[in-house]
């Protein structure tokens, strides 16, 4: 069902909590291709996710009842798949901006949609189009939180509100409330203001904008200064005095 009535859209409307499901995104995707039409805004909410999916094949693991994984059907028709890159700025916009409600520290997006807090991950977003023709037909949007996750396997790099608040009594579905309304409103923003202005609005939320940072290049280490993300959602860095373009495959971030 094709939404031309965006300012009519309700995220989370229509949401469907589940006890325990493998992953939101392929649960979401199953519904998707069974129930037709199945409206735009339509949200997934598991309380346990026992096979979560990351980014470039990586699992995501979250602690039963702990956290936020959530999954979010978009029909962004509107977006040329030139543009595709504007719509995962948005979620990670709109992602950063509820967690600033949440805490009091800085809150940043590590290119190309970690959320960080203090230098650690608190936040992950894994997005799957399907196109038709020069557009995006629909868009899983997928979303883990850490919440009141306080235990982790590698505690140097990832964090959670309740690591960062000293709360552990935090309410799930409040705050999947919260965050829906906060993509509406960025999703909003992304198809009246347009992917630029959304692009804007994603460099100042940048990690490590502007600062000398080391990087891990072709297998050696580099010193760079990030400058901003492209419109094709490249990262752009100053190495030894040149700007150079990089995709997701060809840099790391080396966070100490
Ligand atoms: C990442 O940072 O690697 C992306 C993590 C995305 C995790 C969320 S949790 C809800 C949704 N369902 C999944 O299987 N993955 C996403």
């Amino acid at each position: 069902m094709q939404n031309n009535n965006i300012s009519g859209l309700i995220i989370g409307q229509n949401t469907i909590y589940l006890d325990k499901v493998a992953s939101t995104n392929d649960y979401l995707r199953e519904l998707l291709s069974k129930f037709k039409p199945l409206a735009e805004g339509t949200a997934i909410l598991a309380e346990e996710q026992f096979q979560g999916k990351g980014q470039r094949g990586s699992l995501w693991i979250s602690e039963p009842k702990k956290n936020l994984t959530t999954s979010i059907l978009l029909r962004p028709y509107f977006l040329p798949i030139a543009q595709q890159f504007s719509l995962s700025a948005t979620i990670a916009i709109a992602t950063a901006n509820w967690l600033k409600t949440k805490v009091e520290q800085p809150v940043a997006v590590k290119w190309p949609n970690d959320i960080y807090v203090n230098s650690k991950k608190i936040a992950g977003i894994l997005i799957e189009n399907t196109l038709k023709g020069h557009n995006i037909n629909s868009a899983i949007i997928g979303i883990g939180i850490n919440i009141n996750q306080t235990n982790f396997d590698t505690t140097s790099t990832i964090t959670s509100l309740a690591c960062l608040t000293d709360r552990t009594d935090y309410d799930i579905k409040d705050l999947a409330r919260e965050l829906y309304l906060m993509i509406q409103l960025e999703y909003l923003n992304l198809f009246h203001k347009g992917s630029h202005h959304q692009l804007n609005k994603y460099n100042e939320l940048l990690f490590w904008k502007g600062e000398e940072k080391p990087f891990l290049i072709a297998g050696s280490e580099q010193k760079g200064i990030i400058q901003q993300v492209s419109a094709e959602g490249k990262l752009k860095i100053l190495l030894d005095n040149r700007l150079q373009e990089f995709d997701i495959k060809e840099i790391t971030h080396l966070i100490s």
